[in-house]
């Protein structure tokens, strides 16, 4: 049965849509290009060559992982190892089984926003490596990070991969830091990969690809809109645009409208004009160096214990402490 959907805004997915199509300039959040169609549009990103980072700190895991276990085991006693943003584990799977091959103690505890995506990992790792404990959490990032600061009494370690921190702007990157410290203790640490300045060019190639699935990847937020509150978003009068500002270090995503266009969105009771090349921006994809870090890590009140890098030094992992 069609039911009327009444004005008032439920999910925050609604609340955000409404708020970013009715700003000035328009703005969606690219934590919304996650569910199946997009998990698995991501999946294919990471396995395109453009798309450095995912390579590249694999190869970081690879060549680091028994230094990286024994900063993990410490003393020995049993870790939860949290993760946040975990997606299909790809990289981390590296790490879980060469804890496991050496007789670390630890349960693992991956936390993404989508839950299709923690679903098809569980399963994986079932079967791939069936000695790992595994609990699931679904949410954001900010929803999450209250439950670690909750979570029993073992030591903690968490895992932020991928440079899923550049999808915050520095002072909301802060804040999350902050969050992060108030949820470990003394003797917890956090261990983040972080996408490096480089040449501009080859940062644009990443998100530029000439095959279209990352064009298609920032126009599954569109989609969603579309299925999801009844929109009627044509997704061929939008181009995929990408800028990258070397001084700054920011790779930013717009959507950008090929013509003047009026979009309904029925479950907001919502239409919206575009007008021709106006822009929707959708992603910021931050790129950083050792002393943006270090900045970082001071506001938030972190230190800085490590770091590993691959041969080209493109992509850094980092361990911060308390
Ligand atoms: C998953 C947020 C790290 O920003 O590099 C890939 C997402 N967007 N291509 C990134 C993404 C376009 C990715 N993160």
């Amino acid at each position: 049965m069609q039911q009327k959907q009444a004005p008032t805004l439920i999910t925050a997915f609604e609340e955000e849509v409404y708020e970013g199509l009715t700003a000035f300039p328009k703005h969606l959040s690219s934590k919304y290009f996650y569910d199946e169609i997009g998990d698995k549009l991501f999946q294919d990103i990471m396995a395109m060559p453009e798309y450095y980072l995912t390579n590249c700190e694999f190869d970081i895991l690879e060549a680091n992982k028994d230094k990286i276990a024994a900063l993990f085991r410490k003393d020995g006693e049993p870790f939860s190892l949290f993760e946040l943003g975990a997606g299909d584990g790809k990289k981390t799977k590296i790490l879980l089984r060469h804890f496991v091959d050496n007789g670390l103690q630890f349960d693992y505890r991956p936390i993404d926003i989508s839950q299709n995506a923690l679903d098809q990992l569980e399963a994986s790792i079932k079967v791939e490596i069936p000695q790992v404990e595994i609990n699931t959490l679904q949410g954001t990032y900010f929803e999450t990070l209250r439950e670690i600061g909750n979570a029993n009494g073992r030591r903690k370690v968490i895992l932020f991969l991928g440079s899923n921190m550049g999808n915050l702007l520095h002072p909301q990157a802060i804040e999350f830091l902050k969050n992060m410290r108030d949820s470990i203790n003394e003797d917890d640490l956090i261990f983040m990969g972080l996408d490096q300045k480089k040449n501009p060019q080859t940062i644009l190639d990443a998100y530029n690809d000439k095959a279209g699935i990352t064009e298609a990847f920032n126009k599954n937020i569109l989609a969603r809109i579309n299925t999801e509150l009844g929109g009627n978003f044509d997704l061929d009068k939008f181009s995929h645009w990408e800028v990258y500002d070397p001084e700054t270090g920011t790779a930013k995503s717009y959507l950008v409208s090929k013509e003047t266009q009026m979009v309904r969105i029925e479950s907001l009771e919502l239409e919206i004009r575009l007008n021709a090349w106006e822009s929707i921006h959708t992603e910021i994809s931050q790129k950083y160096d050792d002393s943006i870090v270090e900045w970082l890590a001071e506001q938030a009140d972190l230190n800085i214990v490590t770091d590993f890098t691959d041969d080209k030094q493109w992509f850094k992992n980092y361990v911060f402490k308390k």
